[in-house]
C-alpha cells in the first residue's frame, strides 16, 4: 500500500512538472504575428540568418517579397540556408553574405560591401547571438557574448546608419531577450577581466545592452524617419542552447537555457 502511494506520488509530481513546463513553454513562446503585409522592393538585412529565429525571419520576409540579405559567419551554412529560403519562397532576391560579428574587420568589410551594393536599406534586424559560451574572446579581445551580441551589432548599425537614414522610413530591430531583466551592466569591468567569469550573467548583460542601445538610439533618431525597437522573440527551440550542455535534451536546451538565465 505504502509502495503504491509512493508510486502515485512520484508519478503525479513528474506529471505536474511536465504539465507546468508545457504551460510555461506555451506562455513564454509568445503569440503569432497577424500582419499579412507585403514588403516588395524593401531591402532587409538579417544577422545570424543561417539557423533559428534569424532563418525563420528571413523565410517569412522572403515570402512577403523582400530583398533579403542573410548575414552569417559560416558561408557554407549561409549558402545552404539561402538556397532553402529561395526554394521554399521562389523569391530569388535572397542573398548569403559573410559577416562575423566577433571581428571588427569582418563587420567593416561587410558594411563597406553593403554600402557599395545596396542603394537603400529598409530594415536591419540585429538577430545573431551567442548564449552562455565559455570565457571566449572576440578577435579584438572583447568578451564573446558582449562582443557579438552588443558591440558587433553596435558597430554594424552605426556603419549602416547614414544609408538607413537616406532610405526614408527604415527600421532597426534589435533582438534582445527577457533575460535582460536580470542583466546588470558592470561599467567598471564590461569585459570580465577583474571578476570571475559568469557566463549566464554575461549573456544577460549583453541582452540588457541591446535594450539600452535601442532606447538611446531611438531617442537620437527621432525625426529622422528611422525607428529603433528591441524585442523578446518568445522562447523558441533553436540552436541557442548549444553551449549549455543540454543541447541534445528532448526538452530543448534553448528553452531551458533561456528560462534558467532568468530564474537562476
Ligand atoms: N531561442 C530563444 O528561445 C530565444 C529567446 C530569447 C531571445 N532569443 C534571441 O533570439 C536571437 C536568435 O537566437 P536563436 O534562438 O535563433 O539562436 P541560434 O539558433 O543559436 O542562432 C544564432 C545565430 O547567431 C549566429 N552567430 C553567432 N555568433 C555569430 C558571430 N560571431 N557572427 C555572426 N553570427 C553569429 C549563429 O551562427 P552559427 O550558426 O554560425 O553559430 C546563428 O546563425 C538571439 O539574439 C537570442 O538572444 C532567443
Amino acid at each position: 500500500m505504502v509502495a503504491i502511494n509512493k508510486y502515485v506520488l512520484g508519478a503525479s509530481m513528474v506529471g505536474t512538472f511536465f504539465g507546468a513546463s508545457v504551460l510555461l513553454k506555451d506562455y513564454v513562446g509568445g503569440g503569432v504575428c497577424p500582419s499579412k503585409a507585403k514588403i516588395e522592393g524593401k531591402t532587409v538585412i538579417v544577422t545570424g540568418a543561417n539557423t533559428g529565429i534569424g532563418k525563420e525571419t528571413a523565410l517569412e520576409l522572403a515570402r512577403r517579397g523582400g530583398r533579403i540579405i542573410m548575414a552569417c559567419r559560416d558561408m557554407g551554412k549561409c549558402e545552404n540556408a539561402a538556397r532553402e529560403v529561395r526554394g521554399k519562397t521562389l523569391n530569388h532576391n535572397v542573398f548569403a553574405k559573410h559577416l562575423d560579428l566577433a571581428s571588427t574587420k569582418s563587420i567593416k568589410e561587410f558594411a563597406k560591401n553593403i554600402l557599395k551594393e545596396e542603394h537603400h536599406i529598409d530594415v536591419l534586424i540585429n538577430n545573431a547571438a551567442v548564449m552562455r559560451c565559455p570565457h571566449w574572446k572576440t578577435e579584438d579581445g572583447f568578451e564573446m557574448q558582449f562582443g557579438v551580441n552588443h558591440l558587433g551589432h553596435f558597430l554594424l548599425t552605426n556603419l549602416l546608419l547614414d544609408r538607413l537614414k537616406e532610405s526614408g522610413q527604415s527600421r532597426i530591430i534589435n533582438v534582445s531577450s527577457l533575460a535582460h531583466i536580470v542583466g546588470e551592466i558592470d561599467f567598471q569591468d564590461l569585459n570580465w577581466e577583474k571578476k570571475k567569469y559568469d557566463t549566464k550573467a554575461a549573456y544577460c548583460q549583453s541582452k540588457l545592452a541591446n535594450v539600452l542601445f535601442t532606447n538611446e538610439l531611438a531617442k537620437r533618431l527621432q525625426g529622422t524617419g528611422v525607428t529603433v525597437n528591441s524585442l523578446h522573440p518568445g522562447v523558441a527551440d533553436t540552436e541557442l542552447g548549444r553551449h549549455t550542455g543540454m543541447h541534445q535534451s528532448a526538452f530543448s536546451s534553448t528553452v531551458l537555457g533561456e528560462i534558467y538565465s532568468i530564474l537562476e
